[in-house]
């Protein structure tokens, strides 16, 4: 038999549970009866079932009690309940289905209509039910949803705290990273804050499709040619190629800076990681060490140079020395109306400009004789006017630009002289046949550390006060080649150029002390400005007085002359003896001491060489001083006076003598020592 469902049929009439157990089994209904109300809880209760079938009349407990118990029941509460009652009275079967009952049939009832609606309250219970089991379903899915939902929250939230922390990781990092499309627009999806700085522009820049060559590249034409590379390189997929070091990034009226680059193609997209920083400050560093490294070779090739020309000066000075005196001492034997004279004097010129020459060089190596004095810029570069007029083209404006009230420096006015001279003679000959303008200024300028770091030679100098001497023209002015190689000796541009004019300038300048500065461009002209050390703040020059000329002065006593140099013994002993002295010659040191030594009672002066073989000037000044303590010795050199006076302070040399000397110099000189002796 089928099972159409359970019904609890509560009822005291046994018959009338009988017939409707029959009827209901009869339909395939599982009909269970009790036979009063508490049974019919209990076993309700224990076995609910699909369906009540519940008499009203009842004894011991009211049908209606036993409906509000069942509704009250947890277990029992949603059974359908049918009343099967007599009571034809509204008001019951009201109260009946308020308290719960879902039917209400009357008694007689016709066993069809009671068991349809048995079928109709069966299937709304369990439509219910399914209803009730579906919606607890959806309430259960609900429920899981929204947890779901809570913690897909939650994740979100995970995730964006960690792209937001690796976005700012990303930002704080020292390169610039990038990804973005392997093609020519170059398009980004993602880029960090360094990428747009170290490329110069901006996020919003680099947004539109294809901007980043314009953006980045200011000059077309570099642009074009870094995009070619670039692309080519990209092209290959060639990981090894795609790294483009010290590429230049130019702004107008900005100064270039550099970065270095490397992109890494993501496999299997169409995309990249490119990866950029700025390597300027490594570039510069690089640019500063090797320009000092240039510096520092440049001041060695100088160094030796002036090494060089220096020791060559040297000799040939002795050599002029030679030459110059004996035609010297020539003009001075052979009668005024002689034809030799003519040729005497050509002799004499030609050996002063080659002594010119020599001066230049010696200047430049720092071995030029020095007298310091105190001297006035102004007062020296006006008396030179006349002078520097006829020195330069006929073309050429002079101009004078010479401040008054200055203060004095301290220097050599020939050795300044030489400057100036060298200085007008390189500007007329930078404006050549064309015309133009050739200023000579003299003033004060007030210089701090920044201002002479950017001058040559201003080691060791301190700011404050210097006098300037400037010489500008407007002739064809130099390249930054020629710029950087003008202070070499023997570099010239001109066809007859010795190329030791501005050598012998940097020479003068840095043996006193001073700074110097060029200004030149092509097509511009030229400025060279040297500075000095002012001595006082405010003016006073006291002129240095010219010596009275000794000429026609005669002296008489024995001199010892001693120098290796055969041909200036000769030249010497002859100009001693045309003063009026008595010559003793020696070949060295060890010859002088030896004759010294044997005849030292009759000699009143040694004239001594510096250099000499076996023993030298200095150690023979030394053993003559023990032989005699107060012995007289002036020592000729071709080294700077100053040099050499300084190496015997205190060790009462009675002078020093510039070699070459000429005629009048040792007449000076010798005048000087020996008072007594009248003209
Ligand atoms: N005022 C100037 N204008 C343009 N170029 C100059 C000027 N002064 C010097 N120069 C450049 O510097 C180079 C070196 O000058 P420097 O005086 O040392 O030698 P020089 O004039 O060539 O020969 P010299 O030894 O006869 O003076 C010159 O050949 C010239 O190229
Ligand atoms: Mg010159």
């Amino acid at each position: 038999m089928k099972d159409n469902g359970s019904i609890l049929l509560v009822g005291n009439s046994l018959e009338s549970m009988k017939l409707l157990t029959e009827i209901l089994s009869a339909e395939g209904f599982a009909a269970r009866p009790a036979e009063n109300g508490e049974i019919a809880l209990a076993s309700a209760a224990a076995h609910p079932p699909d369906l009540i079938l519940l008499e009203i009349r009842m004894p011991r407990m009211e049908g209606f009690e036993v409906l509000r118990r069942l509704k009250a029941g947890d277990a029992t509460r949603d059974i359908p309940v049918v009343i099967l009652s007599a009571i034809t009275e509204a008001a019951e079967r009201v109260e009946g289905l308020k308290l719960g009952a879902v039917d209400i049939v009357s008694k007689p009832f016709q066993a069809e209509e009671l068991l349809s609606r048995i079928r109709t309250h069966l299937e709304l219970s369990r439509s219910r039910r399914r209803l009730r089991e579906q919606a607890d379903e959806l309430a259960r899915g609900n429920e899981q949803l929204m947890s779901n939902i809570a913690k897909l929250e939650r994740s979100e939230k995970t995730l964006k705290e960690n792209e937001s922390f690796i976005l700012s990781v990303m930002d704080h990092f020292p390169i610039g990273v990038a990804v973005n499309s392997i093609d020519p627009s170059v398009d980004f999806s993602y880029m960090n804050d360094n990428f747009p700085k170290f490329y110069r522009t901006t996020r919003a820049a680099l947004a539109d499709h294809g901007s980043f060559w314009d953006a980045v590249y200011e000059d077309p034409e570099t642009r074009e040619k870094i995009k070619k590379r670039v692309l080519d390189d990209c092209a290959r997929g060639d990981p090894a190629r795609m790294r483009w070091t010290e590429v230049p990034i130019t702004r107008k009226g900005e100064e270039t800076t550099y970065i270095s680059a490397m992109n890494m193609p993501i496999p299997g997209k169409k995309l990249m990681v490119s990866t950029v920083w700025d390597v300027t400050d490594h570039k510069r560093a690089e640019e500063a060490q090797r320009s000092l490294e240039r510096q520092v070779q440049q001041a060695q090739k100088l160094e030796s140079l002036g090494v060089l020309a220096g020791g060559i000066a040297h000799d040939f000075n002795n050599i002029l020395m030679a030459v110059l005196g004996h035609a010297e001492l020539a003009l001075d034997e052979i009668s005024p109306m002689s034809p030799a004279r003519r040729s005497l004097t050509e002799i004499t010129t030609a050996a002063r400009r080659a002594a010119d020459l020599c001066r230049q060089m010696l200047a430049y190596a720092g071995k030029a004789s020095f007298a310091l004095e105190r001297v006035g810029l102004r007062d020296l570069v006006e008396e030179m006017a006349h002078l520097l007029k006829t020195a330069i083209s006929k073309k050429a404006i002079l101009n004078l630009n010479l401040e008054r009230g200055l203060p004095p420096i301290e220097g050599d006015p020939s050795q300044i002289r030489q400057i100036v001279m060298n200085l007008l003679i390189n500007a007329s000959e930078a404006i050549g046949d064309r015309s133009g303008v050739i200023t000579v200024s003299v003033g004060a300028t007030r210089c701090d550390e920044e201002y002479l770091r950017k001058t040559e030679l201003h080691d060791g100098l301190s700011p404050g006060l210097y006098v300037h001497l400037e010489v500008t023209d407007t002739g064809g002015g130099m390249d930054a080649e020629t710029r950087s190689r003008i202070f070499e000796p023997f570099f010239s541009t001109k066809f007859a150029g010795r190329g030791l004019g501005l050598a012998a300038v940097l020479g003068i300048v840095r043996a006193h002390k001073g700074a110097l500065k060029v200004y030149s461009e092509p097509g511009k002209g030229t400025t060279f400005k040297m500075l000095f050390p002012a001595l006082t703040e405010t003016e006073d020059v006291p002129r240095s007085p010219e010596s009275p000329l000794p000429a026609g002065w005669q002296g008489k006593g024995t001199i010892l002359l001693v120098d290796d140099e055969e041909s200036l013994v000769a030249l010497g002993a002859r100009m001693l003896e045309h003063l009026g002295f008595t010559v003793l010659t020696a070949a060295d040191g060890l010859q002088a001491v030896d004759l010294y030594r044997e005849r030292g009672k009759e000699i009143d002066l040694v004239l001594m060489d510096l250099t000499m073989p076996h023993m030298d000037g200095a150690k023979a000044f030394g053993e003559l001083r023990r032989l005699n303590p107060d012995v007289r010795v002036v020592l000729a050199s071709g080294y700077s006076q100053e040099d050499v006076s300084a190496r015997f302070a205190g060790k009462n040399l009675s002078g020093v003598l510039q070699k070459p000397y000429t005629l009048f110099k040792l007449r000076e000189s010798l005048a000087g020592l020996f008072p007594g002796a009248e003209s």
